[in-house]
């Protein structure tokens, strides 16, 4: 009798343990590699927010009274004092790399290498275990043989995240004197220099860029668009996360298919399965509870492991500046702010928080406001 009440106790247990994994991978995935693209999230963020009963700020691209409420809350996320006062840790930030380089390795898990898979191989999406996705051709030429990052040593890095907060900064300069610099989901550069630089060795591309950017290459118009985008490149890392999500895999198939066809001139890589859950990993160790890392916290988390010191710019997840101006959703285009459904947070506003800390601390550089081109 005891031992059965304890098998059932067990069971339950396990039943419960197994809800709450599933509950909260599924409410992870989005964007990275998904076809509906166009944000959600907010009311998730919200929910989240009343619990910690601590408004961090939502999102909200609208006029409505309640964005007057919360552009009062941008000021607490002043980070002044002023940027010369800035101090690199370097303590701290090798004390990070150590701490990551337990859950994750940059250099491995940049990408899956060749040895690894093979034509015809079945893939499950990270996010959708019941998805499976068949190991193209394409797909395996594309990968390369040893990682892009093996060895890699900068001394500054710069992450530029897609915020509007870059617009009339005036960063363009300074970005490009960094040693290696990471941009995000294939955000031009050419008509934005001043503000936000040309120099790119990584950028990412998640499936979705190629629908809200690219019109998923209805006519020949947008093929040959994405095409000079790519040729634009000229050699530099193009990050492909081809395994989040179902739903991407046209869209990946399509750009590999260019790329191999017109000899576009870019290192592919395709993120490891692991990556995404230990990144997470990483930063529930450390209190900070994201649901789906946004890709500047991927890039981040990555980065310390062969950037020396790291800047940052472009993240601001407020729809005020810190003089109460309004800042766009991204520099480059109309994307409104999109936490409007029930689906899953991106916890940006909680990740600023992280990354706020970890300024403070010396640990990288955040820039949200203008460059002073002094640097
Ligand atoms: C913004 O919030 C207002 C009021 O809460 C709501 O009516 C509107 O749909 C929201 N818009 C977006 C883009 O979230
Ligand atoms: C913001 O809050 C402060 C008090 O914390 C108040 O004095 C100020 O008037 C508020 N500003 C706006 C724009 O609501
Ligand atoms: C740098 O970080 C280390 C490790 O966290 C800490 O012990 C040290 O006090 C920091 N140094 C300064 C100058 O803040
Ligand atoms: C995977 O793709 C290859 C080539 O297109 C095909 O021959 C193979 O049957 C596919 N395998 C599965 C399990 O779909
Ligand atoms: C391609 O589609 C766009 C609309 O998305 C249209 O404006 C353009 O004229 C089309 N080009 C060709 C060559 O059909
Ligand atoms: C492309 O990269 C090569 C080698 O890094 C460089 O010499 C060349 O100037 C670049 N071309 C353009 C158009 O940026």
């Amino acid at each position: 009798m005891q031992l059965q009440f304890k098998s059932w106790m067990l069971a339950l247990l396990t039943l419960l343990v197994v809800f709450l994994i599933f509950a909260d991978i599924s409410e992870v995935e989005e964007e990275i590699g998904n076809s509906g693209g166009r944000g959600t999230i907010r009311s998730a963020v919200n929910s989240l927010h009343s619990k910690s009963n601590r408004v961090e700020v939502v999102i909200n691209g609208s006029s409505s009274p309640a964005v007057v409420d919360r552009s009062n809350e941008t000021a607490k996320h002043n980070i002044k004092p002023a940027p010369s006062t800035w101090r690199h840790n370097q303590t701290l930030s090798l004390k990070i790399r150590k701490q990551i380089l337990k859950f994750l390795d940059a250099e491995k898990d940049i990408s899956v290498l060749k040895g690894t898979l093979k034509p015809g191989d079945i893939i499950h999406y990270i996010f959708d275990r019941a998805s499976t996705m068949n190991v193209s051709q394409n797909l395996y030429e594309l990968l390369p043989r040893t990682s892009p990052l093996k060895n890699k040593h900068f001394r500054t890095c710069a992450i530029v995240g897609n915020s509007g907060i870059l617009l009339n900064s005036g960063c363009g300069r300074e970005i490009d004197t960094h040693s290696f610099v990471i941009r995000c989901n294939l955000a031009p550069v050419q008509e934005y220099a001043q503000d936000v630089g040309v120099k790119t060795d990584l950028v990412t591309m998640n499936p979705s860029v190629i629908q809200r950017a690219f019109e998923d290459l209805v006519n020949e118009t947008w093929r040959e668009k994405l095409l000079q985008r790519l040729h634009s490149l000229n050699g530099s890392i193009l990050w492909i996360p081809a395994f989040m999500a179902k739903g991407g895999k046209e869209r990946v198939e399509w750009v590999n298919e260019l790329i191999l066809k017109h000899h576009v001139n870019v290192r592919t890589a395709y993120p490891s399965l692991r990556l995404l859950h230990a990144v997470r990993g990483y930063w529930l160790t450390n209190k900070v509870h994201i649901k789906r890392p946004t890709t500047g916290l991927l890039m981040y988390t990555l980065a310390t492991r062969f950037c020396n010191t790291i800047y940052l710019y472009g993240f601001w997840p407020f729809p005020r500046d810190q003089n109460q101006n309004p800042v766009k959703y991204h520099y480059y285009d109309s994307l409104k702010y999109g936490y409007t459904s029930q689906a899953s947070p991106h916890t940006m506003p909680l990740e600023f928080k992280a990354l706020k800390t970890l300024h403070q601390q010396g640990a990288l550089k955040l820039t949200v406001g203008e460059c002073d081109g002094a640097t």
